[in-house]
This record gives structure tokens, C-alpha cells and sequence, in this order.
């Protein structure tokens, strides 16, 4: 039997973010994002940052030749948001011009208003398995006040209305 890994995975709770990146086609850009959970931070120096995407994603393919993207970490508010963003992309392509968010500086790609915020270009990539992780240079990074983070946990979001703390020192 092979190993359930979903169902294992279940029990290890996540942030969520949003990843967003874009195709230049005849002089006309196309946004894209999508729901990601698989953020990881790799190295601080160089600061490295890794997301794994399923082979034949679009999203991939665009942030793969486009070689940069921009990461915003969800907000516990930001459920619907995250739900419409895991849609294919025709069926999120409402949302994303929907979204409030403007061009990072330094890749273009869009960034909402999070808490978090980042900007990558392509450092590496690998396939492994049925899934491409890229690993991204961090180039630029925004902070705002902390606010509670949505969760994933068994398979659906969560809020974690404690989390809004104080920064540590
Ligand atoms: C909470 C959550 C986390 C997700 N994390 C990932 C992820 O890390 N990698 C991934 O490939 N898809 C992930 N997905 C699914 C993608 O959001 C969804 O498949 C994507 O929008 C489809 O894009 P595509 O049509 O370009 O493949 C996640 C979905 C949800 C709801």
C-alpha cells in the first residue's frame, strides 16, 4: 500500500500566501495568482526562498519565463480571496482583476496589501516528482503591522485570532 502523504500532511498547519507573476505577450501583460501553501524559507544569506508548483501548472510556466514573481502572506480575513485564487485559471481570472494590488518595484509582479510581502527572482528550480520547486532570491520584503495570519490546517482554512501579538525582539 502506498503511503498516504496528503492524509499525513493534514496534521501540519501552514500559512497561506498568494504568489503572483505574469506573461508579456505583443506588448500586453497578463497577471496571474494563485493560492500556495508550500512557502518555505531556504538560506538568509543569500536570502532563499523555495514554493513548490504541480508540473503543467500555468502559473508555473509563466513564472518559469518570466524568471520573477512576488509573494503576499495571507491575512485570516483573506479566506474568500485564497478560495477563488485555487481555482484554474480561467475560473480566477475574475479575481485577479479583481485584485488591490499594485506592481512590486523591482519584478512587476503584482503585490497585494499583506502583511507580508516579497519579491523573487528565479535562483533554481527542480523537478522532483509530479511537482517543479523554483527557489526564489529574495529582493525586496515589505512588513506592515502584524496582523492574524490564515491558516491551513485538515484540509480547510483557519484563523488564529491569537497570533496577533507583539513583535519579538
Ligand atoms: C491552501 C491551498 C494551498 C495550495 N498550495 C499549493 C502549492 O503549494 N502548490 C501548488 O501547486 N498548488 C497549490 N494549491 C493549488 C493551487 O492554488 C491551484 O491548483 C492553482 O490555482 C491552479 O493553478 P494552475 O491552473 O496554474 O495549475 C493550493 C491550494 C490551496 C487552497
Amino acid at each position: 500500500m502506498s503511503p498516504d502523504l496528503r492524509g499525513a500532511m493534514r496534521n501540519f498547519a501552514t500559512g497561506v500566501c498568494v504568489a503572483t507573476t505574469y506573461a508579456d505577450h505583443e506588448g500586453i501583460r497578463r497577471h496571474d495568482a494563485v493560492t500556495l501553501n508550500s512557502l518555505t524559507s531556504v538560506s538568509l544569506d543569500p536570502p532563499l526562498v523555495s514554493m513548490s508548483l504541480r508540473r503543467g501548472s500555468q502559473f508555473l510556466d509563466d513564472l518559469l519565463a518570466t524568471k520573477q514573481w512576488a509573494i503576499s502572506i495571507l491575512d485570516s480575513d483573506a479566506e474568500s480571496l485564497a478560495r477563488r485564487l485555487a481555482r484554474s485559471r480561467e475560473d480566477r481570472a475574475e479575481a485577479v482583476a479583481a485584485l488591490d494590488a499594485t506592481p512590486g518595484p523591482a519584478t512587476g509582479a503584482l503585490m497585494l496589501d499583506a502583511q507580508s510581502s516579497l519579491e523573487c527572482v528565479l535562483w533554481d528550480s527542480f523537478d522532483l516528482g509530479d511537482h517543479t520547486m523554483v527557489i526564489g532570491e529574495v529582493v525586496t520584503t515589505g512588513v506592515r503591522d502584524l496582523q492574524p495570519p490564515l491558516l491551513f490546517l485538515h484540509g480547510t482554512f483557519h484563523q488564529l485570532a491569537t497570533a496577533a501579538t507583539t513583535k519579538e525582539s
